[in-house]
């Protein structure tokens, strides 16, 4: 079926290459880029770029009638670290987006929605290691509320009002070509830039914290995977588990030694130790790859070796521009 696809927060670390590789399934005219702020240079002017506000039920209507848009997949969001600054805001923003898209979808603006779901979701209450589907669910973060909750809202617009809603909970997502902003994960993200810049970085998390985590290429795949799932399969309406590996700071950097033998690392834990410590280590994702047949390609020494390959391709181009 064609597809006319409209992204919210396509500027940030994973709508950026969500965009980009709809763009090359459904063709760039077919999927609208749009954030709060003016972002087209990400996307080298190619497609339409629109400013939205997620949480204006307007905004997002008149672009998604303007374009006949038929798929929402809904990045917009405060992550778990900036989260915790502005708690009030952090829930607006999340809760408040998600709804619009939701009434829209019941309304039938839309056909298909794809919303996030988080690790955050879980907490110090839930089993650490590998985390089942359904559990103990405590988060302690707002982010985290607001994922679980908006997994809820999600649930019961599909049950009620037979919205087609598709949601992941993502683990920390690994990406070079955008950085994330604001989460408990990003020091995964800032050390490659660091051990490539200066060969050493300060990490904000203890050595031995470990967390699930998932390389950019494999979450936009899984994101567009779910989304292309025959509906019959998606037996699940809150939000699907889903990882790739899961590893330490300390296992992280000496995985860079490999590549970059004189990384060195030192640890300065702040407040968002006691957030990856609410978090689980390793995830069960066994319903992702029954109902959908989830599998990610990557893994910590493919992944460690991609980035490390296209930064250092980067960073001579930023050479050649001297
Ligand atoms: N990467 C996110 C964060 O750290 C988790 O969903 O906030």
């Amino acid at each position: 079926m064609n597809q006319t696809i409209l992204i919210l927060g396509a500027g940030g670390q994973i709508g950026n290459e969500l965009t980009l590789k709809l763009r090359s399934i459904y063709g760039s005219k077919n999927v609208i880029a749009s954030d709060i702020k003016s972002c087209e240079r990400l996307f080298n002017s190619e497609g339409p770029f629109e400013i939205i506000d997620a949480t204006s039920r307007d905004a997002v209507l008149k672009v998604i009638q303007k374009y006949q848009v038929t798929q929402v997949y809904l990045l917009a969001a405060m992550l778990s670290a900036t989260g915790e600054k502005f708690p009030q805001k952090a829930w607006y923003l999340n809760m408040t987006s998600l709804l619009v898209v939701l009434d829209l979808a019941k309304e039938k603006y839309i056909k298909q929605v794809f919303w996030p779901s988080s690790i955050a979701a879980f907490g110090p209450t839930t089993p650490k290691h590998n985390t089942p589907q359904k559990t103990m669910m405590e988060p302690s973060t707002v982010y985290g509320m607001s994922k679980r909750s908006g997994e809820f809202w999600c649930q019961y617009y599909h049950e009620k009002y037979g919205v087609d809603v598709r949601s992941l909970r993502y683990p920390g997502v690994i990406s070079w070509k955008t950085k994330p902003g604001g989460g408990t994960t990003d020091y995964a993200v800032d050390i490659f830039f660091h051990a490539i810049k200066t060969q050493s970085y300060e990490c904000f998390l203890k050595p031995s914290t470990r967390l699930p985590m998932m390389y950019m290429n494999d979450a936009v795949d899984a994101t567009i995977k779910i989304m292309q799932a025959n509906v019959k399969d998606i037996q699940i309406r809150t939000s699907y588990n889903i990882s790739a590996m899961d590893f330490t700071p300390e296992e992280l950097a000496k995985e860079i030694r490999k590549h970059i033998p004189k990384f060195t690392m030192s640890y300065h834990p702040d407040f968002r130790q006691a957030i990856a410590d609410s978090w689980p280590q390793t995830i069960n994702d066994s319903y992702a790859r029954r109902d959908w047949n989830w599998n990610q390609r990557y893994d910590l020494s493919l992944m460690t070796k991609d980035i490390i390959k296209n930064l250092q391709a980067q960073k001579n181009l930023e050479f050649n521009a001297l």
